[in-house]
């Protein structure tokens, strides 16, 4: 073959392309649907997951930790999940944790086996993990706590993390001294030495940090054993189910997109991404297959921890929403903030997901309201911005434009279509749809899997 390239060969070679093209595109297999958060989390991720599982063959994770924490209520019994996919609620589905995810391996176990004892059984025959994926260690999620108080001391500050590691756990990964599952489960020798390493190199950062190396090492080679069974490589797992015979598989985000380390009120976020560039990273599979990105939001808007947050109601009405809508953190406990409902950060989530459709949960909450306000624009010294600030400093300046809706002042808990509610909550339903320009696929009137309207 000639170095130059003639017009036949160009030819030859365009038509070459083309043909694997048509090949890749013909082969592209199954479609993902993914569900992910477009607010500060805490959306009810877990609630459309579930819904969405209980047709599903495949559900995965492909980011965050036991950082999040999500609810299902079914048949009257609570879940929360923090690290297991909701989807391993459905004895018939399989769940996987994929390679963007990073594992506490105690917690994994306490999740299951707590699960367990509710009459989860069989979790962890249903359960895949992804030999990429890397590990949270007990030592990260004492740095993580340590982090906080140097925060605190040096900015009058911290973030407000869950303490469960993940930042530390993200930095190792990001700083190529992260161990992962398929180190776990290699050569025991090497992974110790890597391991001590990694502890040497903390404490050399934090010399308070005190770590019981052989200790931990002993408990780990006994997960390894239980692991092991459930270690697949995920890259190859997600092909085959791509494109073996037609399967409905769906991906739940964690945290959301104003947590994303990217997208996020940085630094005020989480270290993953959870917007859907995450799915593709977090999964190994190509753009192409993703299908459906169903956008998850509250009816009002909630955050945990430290971080602007321009239509948050310090006021009765912050107090009402938290109230009726036990806003308390399922992972830590804490308190939600809550405030209106924000289309601007919203629609910057839509921006960078594309959703396809969308979920509007909580809206019972707002049953006992005389009035409702939305944020719909953002203003700088009395002018609209089109964007969604990253400089912490402006969006705390901001001034928030408001539409403002008579309540409903209904109880819409019993509601399952959307003939049955009000027509004031219809009305505000219908302007989040129109503002944002996407449909509004599930309204959700409480906490059980029957209290959600489908619309379409
Ligand atoms: P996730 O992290 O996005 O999965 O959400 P969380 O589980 O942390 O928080 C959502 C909370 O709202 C949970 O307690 C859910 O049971 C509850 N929830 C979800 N949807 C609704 C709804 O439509 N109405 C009411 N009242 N509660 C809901
Ligand atoms: P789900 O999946 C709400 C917040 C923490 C903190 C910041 C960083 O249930 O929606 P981290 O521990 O991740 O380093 O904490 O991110 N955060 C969440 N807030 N829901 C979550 O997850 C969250 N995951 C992280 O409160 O402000
Ligand atoms: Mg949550």
């Amino acid at each position: 073959m000639s170095l130059s390239w003639s017009s036949k060969d160009h030819k030859n070679t365009n038509q070459a392309a083309a043909a694997g093209q048509k090949r890749l595109r013909n082969d592209a297999g199954n479609k993902v649907s993914v569900v992910l958060g477009a607010q500060w989390g805490d959306e009810g991720k877990g609630k459309v997951v579930d819904l969405l599982a209980t047709e599903a063959d495949l559900v995965c994770r492909c980011q965050g930790g036991n950082n999040a924490g999500h609810t299902v209520v079914v048949d009257g019994k609570e879940y929360d999940f923090h690290l297991l996919p909701s989807g391993i609620i459905n004895s018939k589905s399989i769940s996987l944790i994929g390679n963007g995810v990073v594992i506490h391996l105690p917690g994994l176990f306490e999740e299951g086996d707590k699960n367990d004892k509710k009459g989860l059984k069989g979790w962890d025959k249903r359960l895949i993990v992804s030999d990429r994926a890397h590990l949270v260690f007990d030592f990260h999620q004492v740095v993580d706590g340590l982090q906080e108080t140097e925060r605190q001391a040096q900015e009058g500050k911290n973030i407000g993390t869950t303490k469960k590691g993940i930042g530390p756990a993200y930095s190792c990964k990001a700083s190529r001294t992260g161990l992962r599952v398929c180190d776990l489960l290699g050569d025991f020798k090497d992974f110790s030495t890597r391991f001590k390493n990694l502890v040497h190199q903390y404490q050399s950062m934090y010399p308070a940090l005190t770590v019981d190396v052989e200790d931990q090492l002993k408990k780990l080679k006994e997960y390894a054993e239980r692991l092991r069974p459930m270690v697949r490589d995920g890259v190859y797992y997600m092909y085959e189910a791509l494109h073996g015979p037609p399967k409905k598989i769906l991906v739940e985000g964690a945290n959301a997109a104003l947590l994303d380390i990217d997208f996020g009120t940085y630094p005020f976020v989480t270290s993953s991404n959870c917007t859907v560039g995450g799915v593709c990273t977090g999964l190994g599979i190509p753009p192409l297959n993703i299908g459906d990105v169903f956008g998850v939001a509250k009816a009002y808007t909630t955050r945990v921890g430290i971080g602007a947050f321009p239509t948050e109601q310090l006021n009765a009405v912050g107090e009402l929403l938290q109230t009726r809508g036990h806003e308390v953190g399922v992972t830590t406990g804490r308190k939600r903030r809550c405030g209106w409902l924000d289309l601007v950060i919203f629609r910057y989530a839509h921006m960078i997901n594309g959703f396809t459709a969308i979920a509007l949960t909580k809206l019972d909450i707002m049953d006992v309201l005389d009035e409702i306000k939305v944020g719909v624009a953002y203003k700088i010294n009395g002018k609209r911005i089109p964007h969604f600030p990253a400089n912490m400093d402006v969006l705390h300046k901001v001034d928030v434009e408001y539409e403002t809706f008579p309540g409903w002042k209904t109880d819409t808990s019993a509601a399952r279509k959307w003939n049955d509610l009000p027509a004031k909550a219809q009305n505000y339903i219908r302007f989040i749809e129109n503002h944002i320009g996407v449909p509004i696929k599930w309204v959700g009137v409480g906490k059980s899997r029957e209290c959600m309207i489908q619309m379409f």
